[in-house]
């Protein structure tokens, strides 16, 4: 089975990361297949809302490792087109989609699994949500356009204070920062995101994506994700970054 299910009912195409047993942590395979949902979903009439998914306990803990420690070299590689790989794919896919993205959040939610968030126009959450932003203590920088998108939402010092210090955000903080909508049981948490994606489904497809489009400004983003991500790949050799990896790997 893949670790992406992809289900289209009644207008809404819902992407479930399904790699639970490793937290669904995002391989590369992941992104690439997210990326083919968002262009199918953009591409396809029929498709009016995207819901974001994760089964098991945990939405997501971030990048994958591993794949982190054999992607190294293509990283720090200048003659790569770093743009083509699957996670930056992925983030100009989710950058530029322009009909309403909803993300349904349970659990542990670290790194892109908090980031990518801050691209979906609807959160819900359930109340167990633990969500983290490891970037700096990683030795790494906050990626995904969260350096642009978290101060606007949250302001300057707190977004600096949860980057920096580390401290991890549950359900009600979430909720009262902006970071999410509605806060619902683990079990209630799909039915809440069916109905939130049931009252879009209500609206003119046209309105929405005409609302989104004046309300963000895509290339701004893409261009703040390429300079972050430009620094990160530098990042990822750093001493600490090296250190926490060999650490998580050797475990
Ligand atoms: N990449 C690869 N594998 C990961 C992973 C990741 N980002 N996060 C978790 N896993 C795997 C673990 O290796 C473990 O696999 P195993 O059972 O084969 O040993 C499994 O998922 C369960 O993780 P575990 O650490 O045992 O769960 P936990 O509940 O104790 O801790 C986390 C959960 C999310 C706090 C912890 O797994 C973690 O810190 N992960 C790394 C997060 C991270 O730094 N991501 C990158 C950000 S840039």
């Amino acid at each position: 089975m893949s670790d992406i299910l992809s289900h289209l009912d009644n207008g809404v195409l819902t992407l479930t990361l399904n790699r639970p047993a490793k937290k669904n942590a995002l391989t590369k395979a992941m992104y690439c297949a997210l990326t083919e949902g968002l262009a199918r979903a953009s591409a396809d009439e029929d498709v009016r809302v995207v819901v974001i998914s994760a089964d098991g306990a945990d939405f997501c803990a971030g990048n994958d490792i591993d794949d982190f420690a054999q992607d190294l070299p293509l990283f720090q590689d200048d003659n790569v087109d770093h743009d083509d790989m699957p996670v930056f794919r992925f983030l100009k896919a989710i950058t530029f989609f322009d009909k309403p993205l909803i993300a349904a959040v349970q659990g542990q939610a670290v790194g892109v699994g908090v980031t990518l968030l801050l691209h979906c126009d609807l959160v819900v959450a359930a109340e167990d949500i633990r969500l983290s932003l490891p970037f700096l203590k990683l030795g790494l920088v906050p990626e995904a356009g969260s350096t642009l998108l978290l101060p606007e939402r949250i302001g300057h010092q707190r977004a600096f204070a949860w980057m920096a210090l580390g401290e991890v955000i549950g359900a009600e903080e979430a909720r009262q920062l902006g970071l999410v909508n509605t806060v619902t049981t683990r079990e209630g948490l799909d039915e809440a995101a069916r109905a939130m994606a049931h009252k879009l489904l209500k609206l003119s497809p046209s309105s929405l994506r005409h609302t989104k489009g004046f309300m963000r400004d895509p290339e701004k983003l893409w261009q703040v994700i390429r300079a972050e991500g430009a620094v990160f790949r530098r990042q990822l050799t750093s001493p600490e970054a090296q250190a926490a990896f060999l650490a998580f790997l050797a475990r």
